[in-house]
């Protein structure tokens, strides 16, 4: 069968560098069906709007996540950490917190910033943040891209530098190949 991912970009800007690298992503594999999960519509997280039962824009969003074999979450780095954005989508995908949807689910990380550090922080963080709600994350493999804007062509939004392909490729691959090791993912419809 074949496998679903789901891409999720911690970017909301425009023109993001790393919604260009997360769509270099659906261009190299065809192999598996990728889809994008939105989290720009999602309302700031609130335990009041649970208890009034949720809004539809975050229960399409868990349905998302729900309905695929693995998530790569794509994402720059804020002032050392997690961009405010993507907290929040996995703070609402994090509930309720004994039947989350992304309870057992495979994660990929990956992260691209014009500086030279790749979202290093920001990873580590991310990671932490999952393992708390008990979805599994790819170990070992970081996807770090440093220098992103010389990587990219700019005036098409499109990664142009081989090496970052050849990286993101191998990395797509192990991601996928993980998947099949895992256990039987509970909470997939
Ligand atoms: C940044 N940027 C940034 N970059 C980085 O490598 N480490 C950091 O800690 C930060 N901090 C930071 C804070 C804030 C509020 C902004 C707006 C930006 C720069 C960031 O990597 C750059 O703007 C990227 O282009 C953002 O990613 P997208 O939107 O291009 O995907």
């Amino acid at each position: 069968m074949t496998k679903i991912i789901g891409l999720i970009c911690g970017s909301l800007r425009r023109d993001s560098y790393n919604r260009i690298i997360a769509q270099s992503l659906v261009e190299m594999d065809n192999s598996v069906e990728f889809r994008w999960i939105e989290i720009k519509d999602l309302p700031l997280f609130n335990e009041d709007l649970e208890m009034e039962g949720n809004p539809e824009t975050v229960t399409t969003f868990k349905s998302s996540i729900q309905e695929v074999d693995g998530i790569i979450i794509v994402s720059p780095e804020y002032n050392s950490g997690i961009p405010g954005v993507l907290k929040n989508a996995l703070d609402w995908a994090s509930r309720p917190a004994k039947s989350s949807v992304l309870n057992r689910k495979p994660v990929g990380l990956i992260g691209a910033t014009p500086g030279g550090l790749g979202t290093a922080f920001s990873q580590m963080q991310t990671r932490q943040i999952l393992e708390a709600m008990q979805a599994h994350v790819l170990p070992f493999q970081k996807v770090l891209i440093s220098q992103v804007h010389e990587k990219i062509d700019s005036n098409q939004n499109v990664l142009i530098d081989e090496k970052t392909k050849r990286y993101l490729q191998r990395y797509l691959q192990q991601f996928i190949d993980w998947i099949d090791h895992l256990p039987i993912l509970e909470n997939k419809s």
